[in-house]
């Protein structure tokens, strides 16, 4: 149990795609808590490896990378060393670097401080992988949210031809499932239903009936 004094969380994990980046700060704002976008830090690390010429398979260097970088966030920005990235660690590429990178312990553990310094009051929204399972156990709301393969690859089609970025609708399929078992299958903190985790299968749900399905369960948990 958490103390009163100690800010609340909300959990939400899920595979990639399923929509609970904007679902989880769609909840932070219908509560006025901050977010934290636990997978944005990861894609970070995949970005300054990639600029610095670090190897993918030099998991120490990636793990002083890791706990070196200088990192902000601001005005829903996100920055490197100074530099506006937001859209450079949205790319599939960053996505899938991030993945690889993500397998090694060395590189979570240097990204947990910094993941558990945005638990402030009133309270904190974070969303990723191992959110409910190994960052914040003690979160006041656990949820699984998740949707079926195809029903990711065609929301993740739409946001990236509405972005301009022409992609093959087969290739985004065999990167997310690719994804999906590396993010699974790894030895390190992998995604999973973590105990006391409710799951929120999303493909038949819009993004309004998934935020309030969300903010239902955190009223009923905090009663
Ligand atoms: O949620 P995302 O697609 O932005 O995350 C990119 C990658 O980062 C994801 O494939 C796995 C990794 N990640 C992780 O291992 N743990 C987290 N808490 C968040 C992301």
């Amino acid at each position: 149990m958490t103390s009163p004094s100690t800010p609340s969380v909300i959990a939400i994990d899920g595979p990639t795609a399923s929509g609970k980046g904007t679902v989880a700060s769609l909840v932070a704002g219908a509560l006025g808590f901050h977010y934290l976008d636990s997978g944005a830090l990861y894609r970070l690390v995949a970005l300054a490896s990639e600029n610095q010429g670090v190897n993918l398979d030099n998991e120490p260097a990636l793990g002083v990378l890791a706990a070196k970088m200088a990192v902000s966030f601001s005005d829903g920005k996100v920055f490197l060393e100074g530099e506006d990235v937001s859209e450079a660690i949205r790319t599939e590429n960053m996505g899938v670097r991030a993945s690889k990178l993500a397998v090694y312990p060395q590189v979570r553990r240097s990204l947990m401080d910094l993941q558990r310094s945005f638990r402030m009051a009133p309270g904190l929204v974070a969303d990723g992988r191992d959110m409910a399972s190994v960052i914040f156990p003690d979160a006041q709301l656990k949820v699984f949210l998740t949707a079926s393969v195809t029903a990711r690859a065609e929301r993740r089609y739409k946001q990236l031809i509405a972005k301009g970025i022409s992609v093959k609708m087969e290739n985004l399929l065999q990167d997310l499932q690719e994804r999906d078992v590396r993010d699974s299958k790894r030895g390190s903190a992998p995604l999973l239903v973590a105990q006391g985790a409710r799951v929120l299968e999303t493909s038949e749900l819009s993004i309004d009936q998934a935020v309030k399905r969300i903010l239902d369960w955190y009223q009923s948990a905090s009663c």
